[in-house]
């Protein structure tokens, strides 16, 4: 397939670009800089100069493609507003794609979050919450996933706290960067709280095997490790920083300190059955003790 990308260049994107040209495909990636252009180019696929709020970038990428993934979000989380923003720029972008899609039976796969569920382990089937700081993205993803009584290979797959990658990503690269800022490396309310967490290079595969197989209007869990206590995650960015590890506020984690706070294990047993899907690369645990001080 001749696949379009977004957010190509970012922790995820080059990870499942190189996952669609190892098997076979040819990818079309949305390049908002010189830089990136250059990344794509560098890494064997084709840049489309645009931006997620250039509408008419996102039309012509998905035009000339046979599916299209997306995964660029600007992380602005310095305020409500900001994320508010982000979250309307992504959602006008992926009413675009799924519109240029409509009719042609070719996949969108969007990426979108683990739900997290009071005292069990969510599943696929559990729903994402349209509420809350991100609650937005979501309603965004059931938008796309409706597409699929219009024509449209609607696909989400939805990626745990922390997609990571030589000890860098999600959730858990956030509370490295807090602990080099403040000195402390942290973890929210008392620690015990469980957070799933993935390889990138796992994550990629389900990206294209969602592409290539995934039924219209289906949800998957990219879940390599079902949760790992905040508290330990926090241990490990300790011992790598030389740093002490202690509770801190969720406030320090700004919009998204609730999130941080709540329990979220998840599970991924229907994906790993249904699509074949079977994680090989180091847990997160194990991915961090590449930090350096
Ligand atoms: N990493 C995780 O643990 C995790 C967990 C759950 C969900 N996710 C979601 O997975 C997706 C990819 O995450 P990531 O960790 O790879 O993010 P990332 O490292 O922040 O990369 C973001 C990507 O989006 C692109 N982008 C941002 N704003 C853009 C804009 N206005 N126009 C065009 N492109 C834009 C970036 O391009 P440039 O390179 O040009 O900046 C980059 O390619 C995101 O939707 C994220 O929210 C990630």
């Amino acid at each position: 397939m001749h696949v379009f990308v977004t957010g190509g260049t970012g922790l995820i994107g080059p990870a499942v670009v190189a996952e669609l040209l190892g098997n076979g495909h040819t990818v079309l990636a949305l390049a908002r800089s010189d830089g990136s252009a250059l990344a794509i180019e560098t890494a064997g696929a084709h840049p489309l100069r645009g931006d997620l709020a250039d509408l008419d970038s996102l039309r012509a990428g998905a035009a000339q493609a046979d599916g299209v993934i997306h995964l660029a979000f600007r992380h602005d989380f310095s305020s409500p507003d900001a994320l508010a923003q982000a979250v309307a720029e992504e959602s006008a972008a992926l009413a675009v794609l799924g519109d240029e899609l409509l009719g042609s039976d070719r996949p969108l796969v969007t990426v979108s979050g683990t739900p997290p569920v009071a005292g069990r382990v969510s599943t696929e089937t559990d729903p994402v919450p349209t509420e809350g700081p991100v609650g937005g993205r979501s309603r965004s993803v059931m938008a796309v996933l409706d597409l699929a009584s219009r024509g449209v290979r609607s696909t989400a797959v939805r990626l745990p706290r922390t997609v990571h990658n030589e000890g860098k990503g999600g959730f858990a690269g956030t509370l490295t960067d807090v602990a080099r800022r403040t000195g402390v490396s942290g973890y929210p309310g008392d620690g015990t709280q469980r957070w799933p967490a993935v390889h990138a290079l796992d994550a990629a595969a389900l990206f294209r095997l969602a592409l290539e197989t995934a039924p219209a209007g289906s949800c998957w869990h990219a879940v390599a490790d079902e949760g790992d206590a905040v508290r330990d995650i926090a241990v490990v960015i300790g011992r790598r920083l030389e740093l002490p590890v202690q509770a801190v506020s969720p406030e320090t984690y700004g919009p998204l300190g609730p999130i941080f706070a709540t329990d979220q294990p998840s599970s991924s047993a229907h994906t790993r059955e249904a699509l074949g899907w079977n994680p090989t690369h180091e847990s997160l645990l194990k991915d961090l003790e590449n930090i350096q001080p």
